[in-house]
């Protein structure tokens, strides 16, 4: 893992679109792995700047998200379809039909994961995934657990992830209990990866990302298996390091 500490959530979302802007711009059908939640924002914001400018063309991308909450529809406002359509897609010009994100209301998620993951690989392989980091240590939705889970599947949410996205709901009741989400497995086959955190809340997450021996109880600690990882921190997220 490389890892760069940089002054606040702005430059960091600076650094992280242009990874993702130099990516499209080598390979223009690159395929490309988008997650949601506050983290990722400025990145987008970042890309949607770049696009706008005329520096970066989308138009040939494919993209898959890591994950969406169990029984939310795709136009649910709390979904994570809908936030990468607010946050993202409805600024770039990413083809609809090429925007993967998995289906929530899966009638047989283990059918899901599978699909999910076969899609991934007919298109080629992701390029370039950011991802954030929950409290918890979880990457896309792997919860800490013992194992690392392979491939997309249902999840159970902790207790802390539910009260960690309460926020974006009415009241935690209102949180779904499950989700579908890449598997780490799945995660560590992508090419590239950038991980983006900020906040003293994530510098215990983020310690034992880098520094503990990997383990599913720390999800994200698997990175520690893949050759290619930027880490991009604020001073905060890196106070424990
Ligand atoms: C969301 C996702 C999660 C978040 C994590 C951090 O698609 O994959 O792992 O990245 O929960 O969320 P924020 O950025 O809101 O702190």
């Amino acid at each position: 893992m490389i890892c760069h500490i940089l002054k606040d959530a702005d430059a960091i979302g600076k650094a992280a679109a242009s990874l993702f802007v130099s990516q499209t711009l080598r390979k223009p059908d690159s395929v490309l792995g988008f997650a949601t939640g506050s983290s990722p924002i400025p990145t987008y914001q970042g890309m949607i700047d770049a696009y706008k400018a005329g520096i970066v063309d989308f138009a040939g991308v494919t993209t898959f998200n890591l994950d969406e909450y169990c029984g939310l529809a795709p136009d649910h406002d709390q979904g994570y379809r809908y936030f990468m359509m607010q946050n993202l897609f409805d600024h770039l010009n990413v083809p609809h039909d090429r925007i993967h994100v998995p289906n929530g209301l899966a009638a047989d998620f283990d059918a899901e994961g599978v699909a999910y993951d076969a899609a991934i690989d007919a298109a080629g392989g992701i390029d370039l995934q950011i991802l954030g980091i929950g409290h918890n240590g979880h990457i896309g939705f792997n919860e800490p657990c013992d194992v690392f889970p392979q491939i997309t599947h249902k999840v159970t949410l902790t207790e802390s992830t539910i009260e960690a996205n309460k926020r974006f709901f009415a009241s935690a009741d209102e949180v779904p209990r499950y989700a579908v989400s890449m598997g780490i497995g799945t995660i560590l086959k992508v090419r590239s990866i950038v991980l983006v955190a900020t906040g003293k809340g994530k510098a215990e997450a983020v310690k034992k990302m880098i520094k503990d021996d990997p383990s599913p109880f720390c999800p994200a600690s698997a990175l520690q298996f893949h050759p290619d990882v930027t880490v991009l921190l604020d001073a905060d997220a890196a106070s424990l390091l």
